[in-house]
């Protein structure tokens, strides 16, 4: 099948290198020229594991472009994947979404399905086919498809060609069976993934409904875990107590510093506005947001307790990005911690395996700022500091070797947002901890 996608980001990007592998041919259309450029030469301009190897095998089923007579080049689907940020007030920005439908509208040629993986608010696809319905200018039959994304950064790839579901949102029979034959090799051997077929409005639901109940179960752990500190329980034996309840699941209990990344935190602001919009407001919600707002700079809070005065102390930052396997910022709790690190006048050294570049940006956008410095191994960011914050759990933090604190940092003391150390490991080598949900002075009891 031809088929196109507009906005070639970390969804655009993945949904087209595994719609090649299953033998489509893909149209890439983004309004980067940067990102084209590298794409052309088969570099990823992101970073996802697996991706480059697609990329490459699947060289000749692809074709990547900014020019937009090329884009829509009889194209049977054109499947739409710009982001859809958040404006002020949390409800959802479609302003790259208008723009695409109206490129679209100037530029095709053909009838086609026109697919909106954007995650968008409910009715969102019904408006956009009114409007291209009622352009005079469009000669060809449209229909518009909901087909939400589920996928996560760092294992796109595999959440993509082994994903839990793909749902599939339409109003019409034909454009639904299009759509399900696009996906049809997906739905065999060896992939086998099931497809959920529905009308549209429920599909653009679905994709919220499932993103803030996930992000509800993390901000509901560390609501847990943050009690465990005051009653002096441990979060990991209470997981461990739960998780066996096949209701609960053993999934999304990691107690942390909370969700980042562009998903969890606007959809959870996007959906609680449409909730309030539509005179039913969804508290769970509002709830979940609140609580990962505060656990977001939970360190900072427990680093300021235990500290009267962080002015010109030295504090390592340990991963940047908002998860492992990304070299994705937003919504990272690094950007909330490190700005405020540095009006507290304290020196700040960062550190992250691939996030670094995406890092300074962000600073340099919106900080002017001296006291930051840039490492890109962890014992020079930790050498000679006072305190090592771990954000992130990359393999290389998990794995850095607890000596290296002692031997390296002033004093060791780690305040730990991922819970990646063994407490009795942690007391063999005398460092000062603060983990997420567990008094480390005061428990003893880690069995
Ligand atoms: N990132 C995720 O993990 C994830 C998962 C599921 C769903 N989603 C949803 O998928 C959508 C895309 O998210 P993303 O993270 O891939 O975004 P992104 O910011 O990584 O990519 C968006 C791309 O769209 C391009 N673009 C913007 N305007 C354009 C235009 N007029 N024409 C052509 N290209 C244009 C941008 O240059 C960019 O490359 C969002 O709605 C998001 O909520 C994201």
């Amino acid at each position: 099948m031809n088929i196109t996608v507009v906005g070639i980001g970390y969804v655009g990007l993945v949904t087209s290198v595994c719609l090649a592998n299953i033998g489509h041919k893909v149209i890439c259309y983004d309004i980067s020229k940067e990102k084209i450029s590298k794409l052309k030469k088969l570099n990823s301009p992101i970073y996802e594991p697996g991706i480059e190897e697609l990329l490459i095998k699947n060289k000749d089923r692809l074709f990547f472009t900014t020019d937009v007579h090329k884009a829509f080049k009889n194209s049977k689907v054109v499947i739409i994947a710009v982001g859809t940020p958040e404006n002020e007030d949390g409800s959802t920005n479609l302003k790259y979404l208008n723009e695409t439908i109206k490129i679209f509208s100037e530029n095709i040629n053909n009838d086609c399905v026109l697919v909106i993986k954007s995650t968008v608010p409910i009715g969102t696809n019904d408006l956009i086919e009114e409007i291209l319905k009622n352009d005079n200018n469009i000669k060809y039959k449209i229909s518009v498809v909901s087909n939400p994304e589920f996928l996560s950064q760092g294992t796109a790839i595999k959440d993509t060609l082994n994903a839990s579901r793909i749902v599939i949102g339409a109003n019409d029979v034909k454009s639904m069976n299009i759509i399900k034959k696009m996906y049809l090799p997906l739905s065999k051997e060896p992939y086998n993934v099931p497809i959920v077929t529905m009308e549209r409005r429920s599909a653009e639901l679905v994709k919220y409904s499932s993103n803030c109940f996930l992000a509800m179960k993390i901000s509901y752990i560390n609501e847990i875990a943050n009690l465990c500190e005051k009653v002096d329980a441990n979060i990991h034996n209470v997981v461990k107590g739960m998780k066996y309840d096949s209701r609960i699941g053993d999934k999304f209990l990691e107690a942390g510093i909370g969700y980042g990344g562009s998903c969890f935190p606007k959809d959870t602001k996007a959906l609680y506005k449409f909730s309030v919009d539509n005179n039913c407001e969804l508290k769970l919600v509002k709830s979940t947001i609140d609580v990962n707002r505060k656990q977001k700079i939970l360190l900072l809070d427990k680093l300021e307790k235990n500290e009267v005065c962080l002015k010109n102390k030295t504090i390592a930052i340990l991963g940047l990005t908002f998860k492992a396997n990304t070299d994705d910022i937003r919504e990272s709790p690094a950007n909330y911690i490190v700005p405020e690190l540095l009006k507290k006048k304290c020196f700040v050294n960062v550190y992250d395996p691939v996030g670094l570049n995406n890092f300074r940006k962000y600073i340099d956008d919106n900080f002017k700022q001296n006291n930051i410095k840039y490492f890109t191994n962890i014992d020079s960011a930790i050498n000679n500091a006072d305190y090592a914050l771990i954000i992130n759990d990359w393999d290389i933090i998990k794995n850095y070797k607890l000596s290296k604190y002692v031997s390296l940092m002033k004093k060791p003391v780690i305040y730990d947002g991922r819970n990646l150390y063994n407490i009795e490991e942690i007391k063999k080598y005398n460092i000062e901890y603060y983990p997420i949900g567990i008094n480390v002075k005061r428990n003893d009891l880690n069995v």
